[in-house]
């Protein structure tokens, strides 16, 4: 691909920016040699402002979201695109979120512009569960794991029971969740069908993918040994 295209493409500037960019020598080789428009360099070679380039198309990106960022692009308020540069936005293919949080839950989300692998995470076949730390109102009852491993909880409005999901129990009113798909308001809803409310919800991991090395607001691109934890 074209140099212009490839670093317009990844969100950097508008082609006519990046035309301005290669002229002014912010667009060089690793050795600091400046590139023109039809330059052949590897994507790994090539420098924007002495930084290298974000990667190319299939990346994926574990943001560690914070309570009160929407999962949208357009909604009033903050919103988790706010969390990451602003080239991010603008990338070609677009970056998507991998299914959502509520505003008022916390931890891993997952970003891609890779339909794909998009699918892959979501699809039932993978079957990639998705583990939950959860604080309560009011202390369990002590039948909440039943209920929830049973394969027949039914939630309002739905015509299809849940899929079994594992509770493990800390105390009266913590717990963790391992759910097998992810329906609106999961969570909160599997405890508002128990009498319970949730106060507070942070998703933990994504299959093995857990937020260990990721503070509350950050976020990084995967390596591939990273992307393929989702799945283990
Ligand atoms: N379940 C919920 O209720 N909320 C989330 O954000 C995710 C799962």
């Amino acid at each position: 691909m074209r140099l212009v295209k490839l670093i317009a493409n990844l969100g950097y500037g508008s082609r006519k920016e990046i035309q301005t960019a290669i002229r002014n020598g912010w667009v060089t080789d690793k050795d600091g040699n400046r590139l023109k428009a039809d330059s052949k360099s590897a994507h790994e070679d090539i420098l924007f402002d002495d930084e290298p380039l974000d990667p190319a198309h299939g990346v994926v990106i574990l943001l560690n979201k914070p309570v009160g960022y929407t999962c949208s692009t357009k909604d009033q308020g903050r919103l988790v695109y706010d969390l990451l540069p602003d080239r991010f936005r603008m990338r070609k293919p677009v970056l998507s979120s991998i299914g959502r949080l509520d505003k008022e839950t916390s931890g891993a989300l997952l970003f891609t512009d890779d339909g794909t692998f998009l699918h892959k995470v979501i699809s039932p076949k993978s079957n990639v569960p998705k583990i939950y730390d959860i604080t309560l109102d009011r202390p369990l009852k002590g039948d909440e794991a039943t209920i929830f491993a049973s394969g027949d909880m039914m939630l309002e409005n739905e015509d299809k029971p849940l899929k079994p999901a594992e509770l493990e129990v800390f105390d009266e009113t913590h717990a963790r969740l391992t759910l097998h798909e992810g329906r609106y308001h999961q969570v909160r809803r599997m405890f508002a069908a128990t009498g319970n409310h949730v106060a507070e919800l942070s998703r933990s991991r994504i299959g093995s993918l857990g937020l260990e090395s990721v503070a509350e607001g950050e976020w990084k691109i995967l390596s591939d040994a990273e992307k393929a934890k989702i799945f283990e």
